[in-house]
């Protein structure tokens, strides 16, 4: 598992190894927009501030790596914090 923060609120929330950060997400009462949830079609693009991020997606260039992340699909190093620019 790893852990996100909302830069906005502060909150954090625990993503487990079997869900992904949209999943955990609207679990813990933040609203996540989403489309195709399979890293195609950038619905979930997402800003982030810090973290060590597995991307997964199939779209994303690498100079858009450096600080988006579609969070249908794509995780964070296991043990890590990643912060959201939301
Ligand atoms: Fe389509 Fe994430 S919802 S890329």
């Amino acid at each position: 598992s790893f852990s996100v923060q909302i830069s906005s609120t502060g909150q954090i929330v625990e993503i487990p190894a079997h869900q992904s950060i949209v999943e955990s997400l609207r679990s813990a009462g933040v609203e996540c927009e989403t489309s195709c949830e399979a890293g195609v079609c950038g619905t979930c693009q997402t800003r982030y501030l810090s973290g060590e991020v597995d991307h997964q997606d199939l779209i994303l260039s690498e100079a858009d790596r450096q600080d988006q992340i579609l969070i249908c699909c794509s995780r964070a190093k296991p043990g890590s914090m990643l912060v959201l620019d939301i």
